[in-house]
Protein backbone atom coordinates (compact mmCIF):
# COMPACT_ATOMS: atom_id res chain seq x y z
CA UNK A 1 0.00 0.00 0.00
CA UNK A 2 1.31 3.27 -0.95
CA UNK A 3 1.05 6.37 2.34
CA UNK A 4 -0.07 9.96 1.64
CA UNK A 5 3.02 11.11 4.04
CA UNK A 6 5.57 9.49 5.16
CA UNK A 7 5.91 10.36 8.76
CA UNK A 8 8.66 9.80 11.31
CA UNK A 9 9.28 10.61 14.85
CA UNK A 10 12.68 10.11 16.57
CA UNK A 11 12.05 9.63 20.81
CA UNK A 12 9.87 7.05 21.37
CA UNK A 13 9.15 8.47 24.95
CA UNK A 14 6.34 9.63 26.94
CA UNK A 15 5.67 12.32 24.17
CA UNK A 16 6.27 10.83 21.09
CA UNK A 17 4.80 7.28 21.49
CA UNK A 18 1.30 8.67 22.29
CA UNK A 19 1.23 11.89 20.02
CA UNK A 20 2.21 9.09 16.81
CA UNK A 21 0.28 6.64 18.18
CA UNK A 22 -2.70 8.98 17.45
CA UNK A 23 -1.77 10.44 14.21
CA UNK A 24 -1.63 7.32 13.15
CA UNK A 25 -5.22 6.20 14.57
CA UNK A 26 -6.41 9.56 12.99
CA UNK A 27 -4.92 9.67 9.30
CA UNK A 28 -4.75 6.03 8.26
CA UNK A 29 -3.63 7.33 4.60
CA UNK A 30 -0.16 8.29 6.72
CA UNK A 31 2.52 6.12 7.68
CA UNK A 32 4.23 6.94 10.52
CA UNK A 33 7.45 5.51 12.12
CA UNK A 34 8.66 5.96 15.44
CA UNK A 35 12.35 5.17 16.22
CA UNK A 36 14.39 4.99 18.93
CA UNK A 37 18.17 4.34 20.03
CA UNK A 38 16.77 2.27 23.10
CA UNK A 39 16.62 -1.56 21.63
CA UNK A 40 14.40 -2.25 25.07
CA UNK A 41 11.79 0.68 24.69
CA UNK A 42 11.61 -0.35 20.86
CA UNK A 43 10.71 -3.86 21.64
CA UNK A 44 8.14 -3.08 24.43
CA UNK A 45 6.30 -0.82 21.74
CA UNK A 46 5.88 -3.87 19.42
CA UNK A 47 4.85 -5.98 22.48
CA UNK A 48 1.98 -6.24 24.48
CA UNK A 49 3.50 -4.74 27.57
CA UNK A 50 3.85 -1.29 26.49
CA UNK A 51 6.90 1.24 28.26
CA UNK A 52 4.53 3.57 29.63
CA UNK A 53 1.23 3.10 31.17
CA UNK A 54 -1.50 5.66 29.82
CA UNK A 55 -5.23 4.95 30.06
CA UNK A 56 -6.01 4.22 26.33
CA UNK A 57 -2.62 4.40 24.77
CA UNK A 58 -2.68 0.71 24.21
CA UNK A 59 -6.07 0.59 22.46
CA UNK A 60 -4.97 2.85 20.55
CA UNK A 61 -1.89 1.36 19.78
CA UNK A 62 -3.34 -1.78 19.14
CA UNK A 63 -5.80 -0.91 16.32
CA UNK A 64 -3.00 1.07 14.22
CA UNK A 65 0.31 -1.35 14.97
CA UNK A 66 0.96 -2.57 11.73
CA UNK A 67 -1.40 -1.27 9.83
CA UNK A 68 0.07 2.33 9.35
CA UNK A 69 1.89 2.48 12.64
CA UNK A 70 5.85 1.34 13.10
CA UNK A 71 8.28 0.99 15.90
CA UNK A 72 11.93 0.57 14.65
CA UNK A 73 15.43 0.95 15.64
CA UNK A 74 16.55 1.80 12.33
CA UNK A 75 16.68 5.54 12.50
CA UNK A 76 18.68 6.18 9.04
CA UNK A 77 16.30 4.07 7.15
CA UNK A 78 13.50 6.30 8.82
CA UNK A 79 15.08 9.19 8.12
CA UNK A 80 16.02 8.47 4.26
CA UNK A 81 11.70 7.85 3.99
CA UNK A 82 10.48 10.42 5.77
CA UNK A 83 8.92 13.81 4.61
CA UNK A 84 8.44 14.93 7.67
CA UNK A 85 10.89 14.30 10.56
CA UNK A 86 9.31 15.14 14.50
CA UNK A 87 11.82 15.28 16.74
CA UNK A 88 10.97 14.26 20.29
CA UNK A 89 14.25 13.40 22.21
CA UNK A 90 14.52 13.85 25.84
CA UNK A 91 15.98 17.57 26.66
CA UNK A 92 17.24 17.85 30.59
CA UNK A 93 18.50 20.06 32.85
CA UNK A 94 22.17 20.28 31.92
CA UNK A 95 24.02 19.06 34.53
CA UNK A 96 27.90 20.34 33.68
CA UNK A 97 29.44 23.17 32.51
CA UNK A 98 27.93 26.64 31.86
CA UNK A 99 24.21 26.39 32.65
CA UNK A 100 24.53 23.54 34.67
CA UNK A 101 21.46 22.84 36.87
CA UNK A 102 19.36 25.44 34.33
CA UNK A 103 19.84 25.67 31.12
CA UNK A 104 18.35 22.21 28.25
CA UNK A 105 21.04 20.31 27.51
CA UNK A 106 20.84 20.32 24.04
CA UNK A 107 23.71 17.23 22.93
CA UNK A 108 20.99 15.16 21.80
CA UNK A 109 18.81 17.42 20.05
CA UNK A 110 21.85 18.43 18.06
CA UNK A 111 23.35 14.84 17.64
CA UNK A 112 19.80 14.00 15.93
CA UNK A 113 20.25 17.06 13.71
CA UNK A 114 23.65 15.89 12.44
CA UNK A 115 22.27 12.27 11.95
CA UNK A 116 19.26 14.25 9.86
CA UNK A 117 21.13 15.40 7.93
CA UNK A 118 24.20 12.83 7.12
CA UNK A 119 20.84 10.30 6.05
CA UNK A 120 18.67 12.64 3.88
CA UNK A 121 18.78 12.73 0.36
CA UNK A 122 15.96 14.68 -0.14
CA UNK A 123 14.12 17.88 1.57
CA UNK A 124 12.70 17.30 4.59
CA UNK A 125 10.42 18.86 7.55
CA UNK A 126 12.14 19.36 10.52
CA UNK A 127 9.25 19.76 13.64
CA UNK A 128 10.44 20.32 16.66
CA UNK A 129 8.57 18.72 19.15
CA UNK A 130 10.83 18.16 22.10
CA UNK A 131 10.81 21.11 24.24
CA UNK A 132 13.50 23.65 23.13
CA UNK A 133 15.13 27.31 24.78
CA UNK A 134 13.80 30.27 22.15
CA UNK A 135 15.85 30.75 19.14
CA UNK A 136 16.34 26.98 19.24
CA UNK A 137 15.07 26.37 15.32
CA UNK A 138 17.71 28.92 14.42
CA UNK A 139 20.66 26.61 15.80
CA UNK A 140 18.85 23.31 14.10
CA UNK A 141 18.32 25.49 10.66
CA UNK A 142 21.96 26.50 10.81
CA UNK A 143 23.09 22.89 10.97
CA UNK A 144 20.36 21.22 8.94
CA UNK A 145 21.36 23.92 6.51
CA UNK A 146 24.99 23.65 6.10
CA UNK A 147 25.44 21.22 3.65
CA UNK A 148 26.18 22.25 0.24
CA UNK A 149 23.62 19.68 -1.20
CA UNK A 150 20.83 21.53 -2.97
CA UNK A 151 18.04 19.93 -0.21
CA UNK A 152 16.67 21.95 1.98
CA UNK A 153 15.44 21.70 5.55
CA UNK A 154 12.55 23.61 7.16
CA UNK A 155 12.50 23.78 11.33
CA UNK A 156 9.01 23.85 12.26
CA UNK A 157 7.56 23.81 16.46
CA UNK A 158 5.27 22.38 17.18
CA UNK A 159 5.18 22.13 21.38
CA UNK A 160 3.29 19.24 22.97
CA UNK A 161 0.85 20.41 25.59
CA UNK A 162 -0.55 17.03 26.77
CA UNK A 163 -0.04 16.29 30.65
CA UNK A 164 0.30 12.70 31.73
CA UNK A 165 -2.10 10.26 32.71
CA UNK A 166 -5.03 12.41 30.32
CA UNK A 167 -2.24 12.28 27.29
CA UNK A 168 -4.67 10.18 25.23
CA UNK A 169 -7.41 12.38 25.89
CA UNK A 170 -5.55 15.71 25.29
CA UNK A 171 -4.31 14.62 22.00
CA UNK A 172 -7.78 13.37 20.69
CA UNK A 173 -9.53 16.81 21.65
CA UNK A 174 -6.81 19.56 22.71
CA UNK A 175 -7.26 23.13 24.10
CA UNK A 176 -5.15 24.27 21.10
CA UNK A 177 -2.88 22.88 18.69
CA UNK A 178 0.30 25.45 17.81
CA UNK A 179 2.41 25.37 15.08
CA UNK A 180 5.18 28.13 14.75
CA UNK A 181 7.08 28.23 11.26
CA UNK A 182 9.46 31.13 9.74
CA UNK A 183 7.57 33.43 7.94
CA UNK A 184 9.17 33.06 4.47
CA UNK A 185 7.28 31.54 1.76
CA UNK A 186 9.20 27.63 2.50
CA UNK A 187 8.30 28.23 6.15
CA UNK A 188 4.85 28.99 5.68
CA UNK A 189 4.05 26.30 3.08
CA UNK A 190 6.03 23.43 5.62
CA UNK A 191 3.50 25.07 8.58
CA UNK A 192 0.58 24.33 6.17
CA UNK A 193 1.24 20.68 6.11
CA UNK A 194 1.76 20.25 10.40
CA UNK A 195 -1.54 22.07 9.96
CA UNK A 196 -2.90 19.04 7.29
CA UNK A 197 -1.94 16.58 9.96
CA UNK A 198 -3.64 17.91 12.80
CA UNK A 199 -6.92 19.14 10.59
CA UNK A 200 -7.63 15.37 10.17
CA UNK A 201 -9.30 15.63 13.75
CA UNK A 202 -8.83 18.80 15.57
CA UNK A 203 -11.05 21.75 14.67
CA UNK A 204 -9.27 24.26 12.24
CA UNK A 205 -10.01 27.51 14.92
CA UNK A 206 -7.92 25.62 17.41
CA UNK A 207 -4.86 25.03 14.96
CA UNK A 208 -3.09 28.12 16.27
CA UNK A 209 -0.47 29.69 13.89
CA UNK A 210 2.74 31.47 14.55
CA UNK A 211 5.77 32.79 14.07
CA UNK A 212 8.83 29.82 15.54
CA UNK A 213 9.97 31.82 18.12
CA UNK A 214 6.53 32.56 19.78
CA UNK A 215 5.72 29.02 19.46
CA UNK A 216 8.87 28.20 21.38
CA UNK A 217 8.63 30.36 24.03
CA UNK A 218 4.59 29.54 24.40
CA UNK A 219 5.29 26.46 25.49
CA UNK A 220 7.47 27.14 28.19
CA UNK A 221 5.30 30.09 29.57
CA UNK A 222 1.91 27.56 29.62
CA UNK A 223 4.60 25.47 32.09
CA UNK A 224 5.76 28.28 34.05
CA UNK A 225 2.36 29.81 34.37
CA UNK A 226 0.31 26.34 35.22
CA UNK A 227 3.63 25.82 37.85
CA UNK A 228 2.95 29.21 39.19
CA UNK A 229 -0.68 28.57 39.77
CA UNK A 230 0.16 25.67 42.38
CA UNK A 231 3.24 27.21 44.35
CA UNK A 232 0.93 30.38 44.76
CA UNK A 233 -1.60 28.38 46.45
CA UNK A 234 1.17 26.17 47.97
CA UNK A 235 2.45 29.19 49.75
CA UNK A 236 -0.72 30.22 51.13
CA UNK A 237 -1.37 27.16 52.36
CA UNK A 238 1.93 27.74 54.74
CA UNK A 239 -0.44 30.30 56.06
CA UNK A 240 -3.85 28.70 56.31
CA UNK A 241 -1.96 26.23 58.95
CA UNK A 242 -0.93 28.92 60.67
CA UNK A 243 -4.37 30.74 60.94
CA UNK A 244 -7.23 27.89 60.48
CA UNK A 245 -8.35 29.10 57.46
CA UNK A 246 -8.36 26.27 55.01
CA UNK A 247 -6.20 25.94 51.37
CA UNK A 248 -9.52 24.03 49.94
CA UNK A 249 -11.93 26.34 51.14
CA UNK A 250 -9.89 29.13 49.89
CA UNK A 251 -9.09 27.92 46.64
CA UNK A 252 -12.79 27.39 45.68
CA UNK A 253 -13.47 30.78 46.90
CA UNK A 254 -11.02 32.23 44.22
CA UNK A 255 -11.40 30.14 41.80
CA UNK A 256 -14.78 30.68 41.33
CA UNK A 257 -13.94 34.32 39.89
CA UNK A 258 -14.65 33.82 36.18
CA UNK A 259 -11.06 35.61 35.49
CA UNK A 260 -8.87 33.33 37.87
CA UNK A 261 -11.03 29.63 37.29
CA UNK A 262 -10.71 26.42 39.44
CA UNK A 263 -7.96 24.32 37.80
CA UNK A 264 -4.33 24.08 38.67
CA UNK A 265 -5.17 26.01 42.56
CA UNK A 266 -5.20 22.01 44.30
CA UNK A 267 -2.77 22.59 47.26
CA UNK A 268 -0.19 19.74 47.33
CA UNK A 269 3.00 18.34 49.14
CA UNK A 270 4.49 19.74 45.45
CA UNK A 271 4.44 19.77 41.91
CA UNK A 272 6.52 16.62 40.20
CA UNK A 273 6.74 15.79 36.19
CA UNK A 274 9.43 15.75 34.01
CA UNK A 275 8.33 19.65 32.71
CA UNK A 276 7.64 22.63 35.36
CA UNK A 277 11.05 22.43 37.05
CA UNK A 278 13.19 21.95 33.69
CA UNK A 279 11.04 24.16 31.77
CA UNK A 280 11.07 27.19 33.87
CA UNK A 281 14.74 27.00 34.71
CA UNK A 282 14.95 26.89 31.44
CA UNK A 283 13.14 30.06 31.25
CA UNK A 284 15.19 31.20 34.14
CA UNK A 285 18.38 30.74 32.19
CA UNK A 286 17.43 32.52 28.77
CA UNK A 287 16.14 35.48 31.11
CA UNK A 288 19.91 35.67 32.65
CA UNK A 289 21.54 35.69 29.44
CA UNK A 290 19.46 38.70 28.30
CA UNK A 291 20.60 40.07 31.16
CA UNK A 292 16.77 39.98 32.47
CA UNK A 293 17.50 39.48 36.02
CA UNK A 294 14.59 40.42 37.55
CA UNK A 295 12.17 38.47 35.15
CA UNK A 296 14.91 35.74 36.01
CA UNK A 297 14.18 35.74 39.64
CA UNK A 298 10.70 36.03 39.39
CA UNK A 299 9.88 32.71 37.72
CA UNK A 300 12.69 31.19 40.02
CA UNK A 301 10.65 31.91 43.17
CA UNK A 302 8.01 29.45 41.21
CA UNK A 303 10.44 26.39 41.36
CA UNK A 304 12.05 28.22 44.96
CA UNK A 305 8.36 27.59 46.75
CA UNK A 306 8.16 24.26 45.57
CA UNK A 307 11.15 23.16 47.15
CA UNK A 308 10.13 24.94 50.17
CA UNK A 309 6.82 23.19 49.99
CA UNK A 310 8.58 19.74 49.97
CA UNK A 311 11.28 20.46 53.13
CA UNK A 312 8.36 21.70 54.65
CA UNK A 313 6.27 18.59 54.65
CA UNK A 314 9.15 16.24 56.19
CA UNK A 315 9.54 18.81 58.90
CA UNK A 316 6.01 18.88 60.03
CA UNK A 317 6.41 14.72 59.86
CA UNK A 318 9.68 15.11 61.67
CA UNK A 319 7.88 17.93 64.85
CA UNK A 320 4.57 15.92 64.65
CA UNK A 321 6.08 12.70 65.74
CA UNK A 322 8.15 13.92 68.51
CA UNK A 323 10.80 15.51 66.71
CA UNK A 324 12.17 11.80 65.75
CA UNK A 325 11.42 9.44 62.85
CA UNK A 326 14.65 7.27 63.76
CA UNK A 327 13.47 3.73 63.14
CA UNK A 328 10.02 4.32 62.55
CA UNK A 329 8.26 2.54 60.01
CA UNK A 330 6.35 5.16 57.34
CA UNK A 331 3.76 3.86 55.03
CA UNK A 332 4.19 6.13 51.52
CA UNK A 333 0.65 5.99 49.69
CA UNK A 334 1.49 6.81 45.56
CA UNK A 335 5.32 7.28 44.49
CA UNK A 336 3.97 8.50 40.75
CA UNK A 337 4.46 12.24 40.43
CA UNK A 338 0.82 12.16 40.06
CA UNK A 339 -2.39 9.55 39.50
CA UNK A 340 -2.82 7.84 36.64
CA UNK A 341 0.24 7.85 35.81
CA UNK A 342 3.58 5.33 36.44
CA UNK A 343 5.95 8.25 35.89
CA UNK A 344 8.00 9.49 38.46
CA UNK A 345 9.94 12.06 37.21
CA UNK A 346 10.91 14.74 39.68
CA UNK A 347 8.66 13.77 41.87
CA UNK A 348 8.01 14.98 45.41
CA UNK A 349 8.00 11.28 46.80
CA UNK A 350 11.25 11.17 45.74
CA UNK A 351 12.41 13.99 47.83
CA UNK A 352 10.23 12.80 50.71
CA UNK A 353 11.70 9.53 50.74
CA UNK A 354 15.47 10.81 50.56
CA UNK A 355 14.53 12.63 53.54
CA UNK A 356 13.13 10.42 56.00
CA UNK A 357 15.54 7.49 55.28
CA UNK A 358 18.17 10.53 56.20
CA UNK A 359 16.32 10.75 59.30
CA UNK A 360 16.72 6.77 59.35
CA UNK A 361 13.15 5.88 59.21
CA UNK A 362 12.13 2.13 57.39
CA UNK A 363 10.52 3.28 54.22
CA UNK A 364 7.65 1.27 52.77
CA UNK A 365 6.50 2.72 49.64
CA UNK A 366 2.99 1.39 47.95
CA UNK A 367 2.22 2.52 44.73
CA UNK A 368 -0.39 0.58 42.08
CA UNK A 369 1.98 2.06 38.75
CA UNK A 370 5.02 3.64 39.92
CA UNK A 371 7.28 0.86 41.66
CA UNK A 372 9.40 -0.34 39.11
CA UNK A 373 10.03 3.04 38.62
CA UNK A 374 10.47 4.19 42.15
CA UNK A 375 12.72 0.74 42.33
CA UNK A 376 14.61 2.22 39.82
CA UNK A 377 14.84 5.79 41.38
CA UNK A 378 15.76 4.39 44.75
CA UNK A 379 18.32 1.87 43.65
CA UNK A 380 21.12 3.06 45.49
CA UNK A 381 19.22 3.05 48.91
CA UNK A 382 19.42 -0.97 49.98
CA UNK A 383 18.44 -0.10 53.69
CA UNK A 384 15.26 0.44 55.34
CA UNK A 385 13.58 0.43 52.54
CA UNK A 386 10.29 -1.37 51.22
CA UNK A 387 8.23 -2.02 48.19
CA UNK A 388 4.52 -3.15 48.18
CA UNK A 389 1.54 -3.03 46.24
CA UNK A 390 -0.93 -3.55 48.95
CA UNK A 391 -1.52 -0.49 50.89
CA UNK A 392 -2.76 -2.78 53.79
CA UNK A 393 0.57 -4.21 54.15
CA UNK A 394 2.60 -0.83 53.70
CA UNK A 395 0.76 0.77 56.46
CA UNK A 396 0.72 -2.71 58.72
CA UNK A 397 2.73 -1.73 62.34
CA UNK A 398 3.75 1.56 60.67
CA UNK A 399 3.85 5.22 62.98
CA UNK A 400 2.66 6.86 59.92
CA UNK A 401 1.20 7.30 56.98
CA UNK A 402 1.42 9.71 54.48
CA UNK A 403 -0.09 10.35 50.91
CA UNK A 404 2.10 11.62 48.24
CA UNK A 405 -0.07 10.54 45.32
CA UNK A 406 -3.57 11.09 44.25
CA UNK A 407 -4.46 7.86 43.28
CA UNK A 408 -8.64 7.32 43.71
CA UNK A 409 -7.48 4.00 45.32
CA UNK A 410 -6.48 5.69 48.37
CA UNK A 411 -9.43 7.03 48.86
CA UNK A 412 -11.67 4.07 48.85
CA UNK A 413 -9.52 1.60 51.58
CA UNK A 414 -10.77 0.39 54.61
CA UNK A 415 -9.23 3.07 57.28
CA UNK A 416 -10.28 1.64 60.02
CA UNK A 417 -8.64 -1.25 59.23
CA UNK A 418 -5.16 0.40 58.35
CA UNK A 419 -5.76 2.15 61.94
CA UNK A 420 -5.99 -1.32 63.25
CA UNK A 421 -3.10 -2.52 62.42
CA UNK A 422 -0.65 0.39 63.28
CA UNK A 423 1.42 1.59 66.08
CA UNK A 424 -0.12 3.99 68.30
CA UNK A 425 -0.90 6.84 68.30
CA UNK A 426 -1.19 6.81 64.60
CA UNK A 427 -0.53 9.73 62.10
CA UNK A 428 -1.62 10.66 58.76
CA UNK A 429 0.22 13.22 56.60
CA UNK A 430 -2.44 13.96 53.58
CA UNK A 431 0.63 15.59 50.81
CA UNK A 432 -2.90 15.52 48.42
CA UNK A 433 -5.84 16.78 50.39
CA UNK A 434 -8.03 13.65 49.32
CA UNK A 435 -9.26 11.70 52.13
CA UNK A 436 -12.14 12.87 54.72
CA UNK A 437 -9.80 14.01 57.56
CA UNK A 438 -12.96 14.59 59.77
CA UNK A 439 -13.99 11.47 59.76
CA UNK A 440 -9.78 9.62 60.30
CA UNK A 441 -9.65 12.35 63.06
CA UNK A 442 -12.82 10.61 65.00
CA UNK A 443 -11.66 7.11 63.76
CA UNK A 444 -8.58 8.34 66.40
CA UNK A 445 -6.21 8.99 63.73
CA UNK A 446 -3.87 12.19 64.09
CA UNK A 447 -4.48 14.21 60.79
CA UNK A 448 -2.00 16.39 59.05
CA UNK A 449 -3.56 18.13 55.73
CA UNK A 450 -1.80 20.60 53.76
CA UNK A 451 -3.00 23.92 54.66
CA UNK A 452 -5.23 22.70 57.08
CA UNK A 453 -5.00 23.36 61.01
CA UNK A 454 -3.95 19.73 62.74
CA UNK A 455 -6.63 17.27 63.99
CA UNK A 456 -4.46 15.70 66.87
CA UNK A 457 -5.82 13.94 69.67
CA UNK A 458 -2.89 15.02 72.02
C1 LIG B 1 10.61 14.82 25.46
C2 LIG B 1 11.45 15.99 25.96
O1 LIG B 1 12.23 15.59 27.04
C3 LIG B 1 10.61 17.13 26.42
O2 LIG B 1 11.43 18.26 26.57
C4 LIG B 1 9.55 17.49 25.47
O3 LIG B 1 8.64 18.37 26.06
C5 LIG B 1 8.87 16.30 24.88
O4 LIG B 1 9.76 15.29 24.49
P1 LIG B 1 9.61 12.78 26.80
O5 LIG B 1 8.93 12.19 25.62
O6 LIG B 1 8.87 12.80 28.10
O7 LIG B 1 9.92 14.31 26.56
O8 LIG B 1 11.05 12.18 26.97
P2 LIG B 1 11.49 10.66 27.12
O9 LIG B 1 10.35 9.84 27.59
O10 LIG B 1 12.78 10.67 27.87
O11 LIG B 1 11.75 10.22 25.61
C6 LIG B 1 12.81 10.63 24.82
C7 LIG B 1 13.26 9.44 23.97
O12 LIG B 1 14.24 9.86 23.03
C8 LIG B 1 13.89 8.30 24.77
O13 LIG B 1 13.18 7.10 24.53
C9 LIG B 1 15.33 8.22 24.23
O14 LIG B 1 15.84 6.90 24.19
C10 LIG B 1 15.17 8.81 22.84
N1 LIG B 1 16.42 9.33 22.26
C11 LIG B 1 17.22 10.15 22.98
C12 LIG B 1 16.77 8.97 20.95
O15 LIG B 1 16.08 8.21 20.31
N2 LIG B 1 17.92 9.50 20.44
C13 LIG B 1 18.76 10.31 21.14
O16 LIG B 1 19.80 10.73 20.62
C14 LIG B 1 18.39 10.66 22.45
C1 LIG C 1 2.54 19.37 32.40
C2 LIG C 1 1.61 20.29 31.61
O1 LIG C 1 0.29 20.26 32.19
C3 LIG C 1 1.57 19.88 30.16
O2 LIG C 1 0.76 20.76 29.40
C4 LIG C 1 2.99 19.89 29.62
O3 LIG C 1 3.03 19.50 28.28
C5 LIG C 1 3.88 18.99 30.45
O4 LIG C 1 3.83 19.38 31.83
P1 LIG C 1 2.32 16.95 33.44
O5 LIG C 1 3.71 17.14 33.94
O6 LIG C 1 1.95 15.67 32.79
O7 LIG C 1 1.96 18.08 32.40
O8 LIG C 1 1.36 17.11 34.71
P2 LIG C 1 0.35 18.18 35.31
O9 LIG C 1 -1.00 17.60 35.32
O10 LIG C 1 0.50 19.52 34.72
O11 LIG C 1 0.84 18.20 36.83
C6 LIG C 1 2.15 18.62 37.19
C7 LIG C 1 2.34 18.53 38.68
O12 LIG C 1 1.59 19.54 39.36
C8 LIG C 1 1.91 17.20 39.29
O13 LIG C 1 2.85 16.78 40.24
C9 LIG C 1 0.59 17.52 39.95
O14 LIG C 1 0.30 16.67 41.02
C10 LIG C 1 0.85 18.95 40.41
N1 LIG C 1 -0.39 19.72 40.59
C11 LIG C 1 -1.18 20.00 39.53
C12 LIG C 1 -0.74 20.18 41.86
O15 LIG C 1 -0.01 19.96 42.83
N2 LIG C 1 -1.88 20.92 42.00
C13 LIG C 1 -2.70 21.22 40.95
O16 LIG C 1 -3.73 21.90 41.16
C14 LIG C 1 -2.35 20.72 39.67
Amino acid sequence: MTFEKNILCIGAGYVGGPTMAMIGAKCPQYKVTVVDIDMNKIAAWKSDSLPIYEPGLSELVKTTRDRNLFFSTDIEAGIREANIIFVSVNTPTKTFGQGAGKAADLQYWEKTARQILANSKDSKIIVEKSTLPVRTAKAMERILNGNSEKIHFEVVSNPEFLAEGSAIKDLENPDRVLIGSSETEKGIRARKEIVDIYANWVAREKIIESNVWSSELSKLTANAFLAQRVSSINSLSALCEKTEADIDEVAHAVGMESRIGPRFLKASVGFGGSCFKKDILNLVYICQSYGLNEVADYWESVVKINEWQEKRFIQNMLINMFNTVAGKRIALFGFAFKADTGDTRESPALYITRGLLEERALVVISDPEALGNAKRDLKDFNENLIFTEDPYEAARESHAVAVLTEWRQFKELDYTRILNSMCQPAFIFDGRNILDHRRLFEMGFNVFAIGKAPLKHF
